[in-house]
């Protein structure tokens, strides 16, 4: 058994956290806001972000930052990933050396194009972090539903160690080592899912997200290596795995935004109605700026900027995906001579 703290009690926090209190480790679950920790408490339950999935009565809920960071084995950071760097930068006073943080965040910071175990690490020196990413719906893991995950360390030694913590008969993890793999598979989904929802929301069709799935991943495969991440790994849970629920899940908040956007909502009215922080808007500027950087060809999350931040309509946006230039479909395929 483990001393867990899990810090963020949003869905995936509140997920995570029941899961590893029936893996029967001892958890205690963390927000910043005073308000849900109470009702956190009084409840049992998160009513509006996980309805229907309650926590034990012996599980600390606290908003006393200090007191969770003392000794656990494990620190779960479950906030949205604008929050990453401003809560990595509390935490860091009390986090002592080697401390294991696992990220589950997903997200590229804007402006810096840093990823989130790349700004944990920035903020919190002495800590040994970790990511954990793949297709999993807190929805869905907090009904116990089977989901599987990838968990990516420095070492091998952490990412075994936190197999351990999190596997369990209705939630199997898998290792890896390529962490830069695991973290912009999750991150830059979101940004296709957007353009998915936008589809759906247009009306058009199963072959419509079938082509935004496949050469959305086309998209992040080719900035991924660009940038040093693993194809293995942009192929795998984290990568296309995550890709395909986030496109196609009715739980996605990424594809409700878009599907608004595609009903005639603008940007702003489409994160105000979801009512959560839509990160694929964030990732989306940092997708851009990276697919400069690494001069990357990345049309899909172009059109997708030019949606969120230009007031493009989205029917010209596909239009215009639809007339670029021929194309073959896998440059590396050479013709036979
Ligand atoms: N929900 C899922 O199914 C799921 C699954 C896998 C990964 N994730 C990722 O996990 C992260 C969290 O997602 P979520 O669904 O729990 O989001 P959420 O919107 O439900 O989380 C909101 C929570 O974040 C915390 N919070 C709010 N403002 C904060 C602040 N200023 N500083 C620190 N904490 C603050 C609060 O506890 C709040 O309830 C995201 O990066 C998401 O992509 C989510």
């Amino acid at each position: 058994m483990a001393k867990i703290s899990v810090l963020g009690a949003g869905s995936w926090g509140t997920a995570l956290a029941l899961l590893l209190s029936n893996n029967g480790h001892e958890v205690t679950l963390w927000s910043v806001i005073e308000q849900e920790v109470e009702m956190l408490k009084e409840k049992r339950e998160h009513e509006s972000k996980l309805p229907g999935v309650k926590l034990p009565e012996d599980m600390e809920i606290t908003t006393d930052l200090e007191g969770c960071l003392k000794d656990p084995d494990v620190a779960v950071l479950a906030v949205p990933s604008p929050f990453t760097r401003s809560t990595s930068h509390s935490m860091a006073p009390y986090v002592r050396k080697g401390q294991k943080i696992v990220n589950v965040a997903k997200g590229i910071e804007e402006g810096s194009f840093m990823t989130l175990s790349e700004i944990i690490e920035q903020e919190i020196p002495q800590a040994d972090v970790a990511v954990l990413s793949g297709p999993s719906h807190a929805e869905e893991v907090g009904r116990g539903l089977p989901t599987t995950v990838c968990v990516s360390a420095r070492t091998q030694e952490t990412a075994e160690y936190l197999q351990g913590i999190f596997m369990n008969p209705v939630f199997r993890v898998y290792t890896t080592p390529d962490i830069l793999g695991v973290e912009l598979g999750g991150s830059l989904k979101n940004v296709i899912a957007l353009a998915a929802g936008t589809a759906d929301g247009l009306g058009y069709g199963d072959n419509t997200k079938a082509a935004l799935i496949t050469r959305g991943m086309a998209e992040i495969a080719r900035l991924g290596v660009a940038m040093g991440a693993r194809l293995e790994t942009l192929y795998g849970l984290s990568g296309i795995g995550d890709l395909i629920v986030t496109c196609a899940s009715v739980h996605s908040r990424n594809r409700k935004a878009g599907y608004l956007m595609g009903k005639g909502y603008t940007m702003k009215e489409a994160m105000d109605e979801v009512k959560m922080v839509v990160e694929g808007v964030y990732s989306a500027k940092a997708a851009k700026g990276l697919s400069e950087k690494y001069q990357v060809e990345m049309p899909i999350i172009n059109e997708v900027n030019k949606v969120l931040f230009e007031d493009k309509a989205a029917s010209e946006a596909v239009k215009d995906l639809m007339l670029r230039d021929k194309k073959v479909e896998n440059p590396m395929l050479p013709w036979e001579k």
